[in-house]
């Protein structure tokens, strides 16, 4: 990219959808396991997380979406569901779901599910049914292949290794993912069908969405013929070498039907899915207006600290959603990879890229503690729960260190995620862990929880934030975004990002906020701006046709 910026287009989404509450939403997801313990087992749950909806009022995000719920067999952190219309009792129950919305609601938030339609738990009925009758229905909603002595082809899991695994009759059946978590035949309609009766019961319920797993996936190649060449997947960015197993074509006839039984509701409800395709143009032809509101690309999550990636990966994005009049939502952090904190190698770095996230034209996700500038933590093998570990026989670190508890008090044992005399919570928490608690951050100023509490805040004062309508340029490790407001607001606001290693200057009019405020001068219309900071400031000019 030169440093002659590149300019993105008001989106182009008519009708109703232009003000839909997703399209610049901030949304925070939630890692139920890990959030808040409400019955002292050490195991986080609805009652906590009803507990500290609070505080998500006050970090002043729009929308909160909880990991999986179900009853799951456990093999790979809740996505795989045992029964898709009901609550984990370690969880709650249905009620306390539907507390959820209401408590949510009244405060202003909505709340999304997190749905698993790829697979299913070994342990699901249908899949019971299946193994003990090979001429059942159910049988018929899942990839089998008869007994051979080699897998049916050359597919392989995510987690590693052969995507087939043996029935003990002999026979093969399919999983992306563990063998715990056997694929969906979505060319069986009344796979589609049972899908729909779940959304509507959670739609019933009030709940406003879904986040979709594996939203990429479900359909596979109808005569399994290999991938080309040898390949070993991981969770993201898929390309070519997957073209038998991802992305076929009638996938979007799924969103188009999901879409049309969320805008069967009052006001509609959302979709947000999981589409980690290399190829962003792809990505966006699943947020066409009929499809999902918001495909996640993982492009940005997938960067390394470097100002030519994030430039490029922006821009690229902001065309392809705008080509398709979509919002374009951003995502640096989740539960499938090491925090930002750790990833980038400083807390300094985080803080500024969260102001760059929090500045784009569209949607934030923000994962449960990057508010707080957790760093990875340390997991000894010993503790570890994630199949990624397992399955690699230890080669891959796997996902436990990005979702070990919350830190909410710093005078508590348990760092207040259990209350004291709890049971020992699922995955430890490592010495030091109450130094980020949210009690001493709130009442530090200059903490990374109030740094997000406002950059939050301000993109409700300044409509350009967020907005549908910016530029990106980049003068070496420089990266610079103007904004201006879809609605004629008169106040621009530009974000500066200096990725580089050591001070740049800037033109601005007024430093409006900054990720770390030590270094940050101001002099007659130039901002010297420290290595690895990033600020939002009134620009001296703005020069979007
Ligand atoms: C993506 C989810 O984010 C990840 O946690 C899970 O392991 C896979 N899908 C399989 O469901
Ligand atoms: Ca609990």
């Amino acid at each position: 990219m030169s440093a002659e910026p590149i300019l993105f287009p008001r989106d182009t989404q008519a009708g109703p959808a232009r003000d839909a509450w997703w399209r610049d939403a901030v949304v925070y997801q939630v890692y139920l396991r890990s959030f808040a313990d409400g019955n002292g087992d050490g195991i986080g749950d609805f009652a906590g997380l009803r507990s500290r909806l609070g505080y998500l009022k006050s970090l002043g995000v729009d929308a909160v979406w909880v990991t999986p719920h179900y009853p799951s067999g456990g093999a790979d952190g809740g996505y795989d569901v045992i029964d898709y219309k009901a609550v984990d009792p370690v969880y709650g129950d249905v009620e306390d779901v539907r507390g959820l919305v209401e408590d949510a609601h009244g405060l202003g938030l909505k709340v999304l599910l997190d749905i698993v339609p790829n697979h299913t738990s070994d342990q699901h009925a249908w899949f019971r049914t299946a193994l003990a009758d090979p001429d059942s229905p159910e049988a018929a909603r899942y990839h089998f292949r008869p007994a051979s002595e080699e897998p049916p082809n050359n597919w392989q899991s995510m987690f590693g290794g052969s995507a087939w695994s043996r029935t003990p009759d002999g026979r093969w059946y399919l999983h992306l993912f563990t063998p715990e978590q056997p694929d969906l035949n979505w060319d069986n309609p009344e796979v589609a069908d049972d899908f729909d009766e779940t959304l509507r019961f959670w739609y019933d319920l009030g709940v406003d969405g879904f986040r979709v797993d594996v939203a990429y996936g479900l359909f596979k190649d109808p005569q399994y013929r290999d991938n080309p060449g040898v390949y070993s997947p991981t969770l993201f960015g898929h390309g070519p070498e997957q073209v038998m197993t991802t992305n076929q074509p009638r996938i979007h006839e799924i969103w188009r039907r999901w879409r049309a039984v969320g805008d069967s509701y009052e006001n509609g409800r959302m979709l947000v899915g999981e589409v980690s395709l290399a190829d962003l143009k792809q990505v966006g032809l699943y947020a066409r207006p009929d499809e999902l509101q918001h495909a996640f690309q993982f492009r940005l999550l997938k960067s390394k600290w470097d100002a030519t990636a994030f430039a490029d990966t922006i821009a690229e994005a902001l065309t392809v959603f705008a080509s398709v009049g979509a919002p374009a939502p951003w995502v640096l952090g989740n539960h499938d990879k090491a925090r930002q904190v750790t990833r980038y190698g400083s807390l300094r770095r985080a803080r500024a890229a969260a102001l760059l996230m929090l500045a784009l034209p569209g949607s934030a996700y923000l994962y449960a503690g990057e508010e707080l500038g957790l760093p990875e933590a340390e997991v000894p093998d010993a503790a570890k729960k994630d199949p990624i570990f397992f399955r690699s026989g230890g080669a891959r670190a796997g996902r436990d260190g990005c979702r070990v508890p919350m830190p909410w008090d710093d005078h508590d044992a348990l760092a207040g995620f259990s209350a004291a005399g709890s049971a020992a919570p699922w995955l430890p928490i490592p010495d030091g862990w109450r130094d980020h608690a949210v009690n001493r951050q709130a009442a530090d100023a200059s903490s990374t929880l109030s740094l997000y509490r406002q950059a939050i805040s301000m993109r409700s004062l300044y409509p350009a934030l967020g907005s549908g309508l910016g530029a990106v340029s980049r003068v070496g490790d420089v990266i610079r975004v103007d904004l201006v407001a879809r609605d004629g607001d008169p106040d621009p606001v530009t974000c500066w990002i200096n990725m580089s290693g050591s001070a740049a200057f800037v033109p601005a009019r007024r430093v409006l906020l900054a990720s770390d405020r030590t270094g940050v001068q101001e002099r007659d219309g130039i901002v010297e701006l420290p290595a690895d900071t990033a600020v939002w400031v009134t620009p001296n000019s703005v020069d979007l046709r």
